[in-house]
Formats: structure tokens, C-alpha cells, sequence
């Protein structure tokens, strides 16, 4: 019996166990229930009471040092087998199903892009605001019908009847940004502001209780109407290709005067009239003008020194236009077959 346990030995110490299938059949072979090393245990019991203790004793060797190299090489590719799944770079990577961007980051950054090309640096304000920075410095007559319950939210208001420059509510549009930096800055300032913006509306296909506006600021000595105008049609261009045209009308907002929209030609027909355009050839995108003297005074900058324009417009509007989205809702609702279409765009 002694020479078996030697001979079982030996096989044993040049058994390889590299793989997890020789591991097995190792395991099955000696360790198991009926495996060689049971099956000398069951002789043992018959072999004669004077060479026990010796056999014995090497059996026990015997298998503890099979059980120790089984372990051993267990744990061993166990460790491999972990550093594969972690580790292995020639490996084909995993299919990640990839998300994509939402069709308003896709254009606010577009935009900002654009503007920032031209030395516009980007400013960003809070979204709880005052009547003071919304409205007041902003020019708008004490009962402007805007500061009104139907167009504004408002948090707090201390008189239901008279507006108050402590009032606090929901930024109808970012030009409350701009106030903000005016009263920090001194001129040339050049900055636009992207956020969210909201009004008290009806939910349609066409407007919307949250938007998302980028609005602009140009501010420095002679700083004209042309100015403002070749920024635009440099604007147009570069997010809706070079053969854009654009037309200004003229309009009113309280903050600039003169003040225009500023329409571009129909993306879809190029201009020769279609049923998005309707048949007119062109699309309002956004207001603008001259910022009113009585703004820049409102936040301690000299309106004879200085003169600036500003620009406002929706980003949705502006997706829009360029991705021919026909309802405002589709912005919110985040349905997968909508959001999908935008993969590849950056
Ligand atoms: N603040 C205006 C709006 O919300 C847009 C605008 C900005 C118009 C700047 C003119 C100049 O509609």
C-alpha cells in the first residue's frame, strides 16, 4: 500500500491543473467520494494492525497534498478569470446601448458655440427672480400687462394690486441675466444668457408653461444698429446654413427702441413658400433692438457714453426651425421614438 500512496503521489506532483475542466476531472479523480484516495482510505481499514501507523501517516500526507494543490490552483484561476472581465483589452467591446442628446442641449450648445466664436461669453442667473431684475430695470411700465397673474408666476407678492420691486416669481425671460451683469460689469460687455424660463400658458403645440431661451448683450462705445444686424445675419448663417436670409421688422419691447424681429428665410423651402412658412417664405426667430437708454441708466451705466443691442430668442423655437419639430410638447415628454432621432447629431 505504501508504494500505491508513492506512486499517487508522484502522479500528483505533475498533475497540471491550468484549466477549470482539469480541475474538475483532478478533483473527481482523487478528492471525490469515490475518488483513489477514498477508495485507499476504505482498504486501510483491512490492512494488518503493525504497519498502521506508517501508512497511515502517509496517507493523511497524501491527501492533504492533494487537497492543498487543488485549492491552490483553484483560487489561482479564480484570480484569472476575474482579471479577464476586468482587464482585457483586446476583448470586442461590450454593445452599450448609447444615449444621445436632447434636441435643445444639441442647439443651446450650437449656439453658444456660435456666439462664443464672436467673443460672446456666457452668463448664467437665477431662475427665482425679483420684479426688480424681470421687470422694473427692464423698463416695464409699473402696469405692463406682462407682470400680470395671467403671463407671470408668481412665489410671493406683496400687493395683489401694485407690482413691487420685491416681488418674488419665476424669470419670464433671461433678460434678468443681463441686468444682473450690467449691474456688475462695466461696459464693453458681450454676453449671452441660456436658461430656463416660464409663463403662465396653456400647454399647445405652440407655447409652453417652461422654455428655454438664450438671450444677448452688446455693450460699448458706438455700438450701432449695424452692428447688431451683421451679428444676426452672421448668426443665421452659421446655424442654418450660408444661403440664409434674414429680414428685420420693426416691434416693441419695453427694454430696447428701436426695437425688431427678426425673421429668417424658411428653412424648409429656402424662401419659396411652403406650407411650414406658409407660403410666406419666412420664419419669425427672435426680438431685438437697441437697449433702451432708460435700461442702461436703471443699472448705473451712462447712456451717453454707451450704447448696446440685445437679442432674444426661444431655444425651442430655434430647434425647430431647424429640425422641423411642429409641436413644443415633444420637447417634454421624452418619448424615445423623438429623442432617438437626434443620435447623431453632437
Ligand atoms: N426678452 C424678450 C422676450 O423674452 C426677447 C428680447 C430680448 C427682445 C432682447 C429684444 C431684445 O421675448
Amino acid at each position: 500500500m505504501i508504494d500505491r500512496i508513492g506512486e499517487i503521489y508522484k502522479e500528483i506532483e505533475s498533475a497540471s491543473l491550468n484549466t477549470v475542466e482539469e480541475l474538475e476531472s483532478f478533483r473527481l479523480k482523487y478528492l471525490s467520494k469515490k475518488g483513489m484516495i477514498s477508495v485507499l482510505f476504505d482498504e486501510f481499514r483491512n490492512i494488518p494492525p503493525e504497519s498502521k501507523k506508517q501508512t497511515g501517516q502517509k496517507l493523511n500526507e497524501l491527501k492533504q497534498f492533494a487537497t492543498e494543490k487543488y485549492n491552490s490552483s483553484s483560487s489561482f484561476l479564480k484570480k484569472q478569470e476575474d482579471k479577464l472581465t476586468v482587464s482585457d483589452y483586446t476583448r470586442p467591446a461590450f454593445p452599450y446601448p448609447q444615449g444621445s442628446r436632447h434636441p435643445i442641449s444639441i442647439v443651446r450648445r450650437e449656439i453658444i458655440d456660435i456666439f462664443s466664436r464672436i467673443g460672446f461669453v456666457v452668463s448664467e442667473g437665477p431662475e427665482i427672480e425679483d420684479d426688480d431684475h424681470v421687470f422694473t430695470k427692464l423698463n416695464f411700465a409699473p402696469e405692463h400687462p406682462a407682470r400680470d397673474m395671467q403671463d407671470t408666476f408668481y412665489i410671493s407678492r406683496i400687493s395683489e394690486e401694485d407690482s413691487n420691486p420685491e416681488d418674488v416669481l419665476l424669470r419670464t425671460h433671461t433678460s434678468s441675466v443681463q441686468v444682473r451683469v450690467m449691474q456688475r460689469q462695466k461696459p464693453p460687455i458681450r454676453t449671452i444668457s441660456p436658461g430656463r424660463v416660464f409663463r403662465n400658458e396653456a400647454v399647445s403645440a405652440r407655447a409652453h408653461c417652461i422654455f428655454h431661451q438664450i438671450e444677448g448683450l452688446y455693450i460699448d462705445e458706438n455700438v450701432s444698429f449695424a452692428d447688431l444686424k451683421q451679428t444676426l445675419i452672421f448668426f443665421a448663417r452659421e446655424l442654418y446654413g450660408m444661403d440664409t436670409q434674414v429680414r428685420l421688422r420693426p416691434s416693441y419691447f419695453p427694454f430696447t427702441e428701436p426695437s425688431a424681429e427678426m425673421d429668417v428665410s424658411c428653412t424648409i423651402c429656402g424662401g419659396k413658400g411652403c406650407n411650414v412658412c406658409k407660403y410666406t417664405g419666412w420664419l419669425e426667430l427672435l426680438g431685438c433692438g437697441m437697449v433702451h437708454p432708460n435700461v442702461l441708466e436703471a443699472c448705473n451705466i451712462s447712456s451717453t457714453k454707451y450704447t448696446g443691442f440685445a437679442f432674444g430668442m426661444g431655444i425651442e423655437r430655434a430647434a425647430m426651425l431647424k429640425y422641423q419639430i411642429n409641436d413644443l410638447r415633444l420637447y417634454f415628454e421624452n418619448d424615445l421614438r423623438f429623442l432617438n432621432q437626434f443620435r447623431t447629431a453632437f
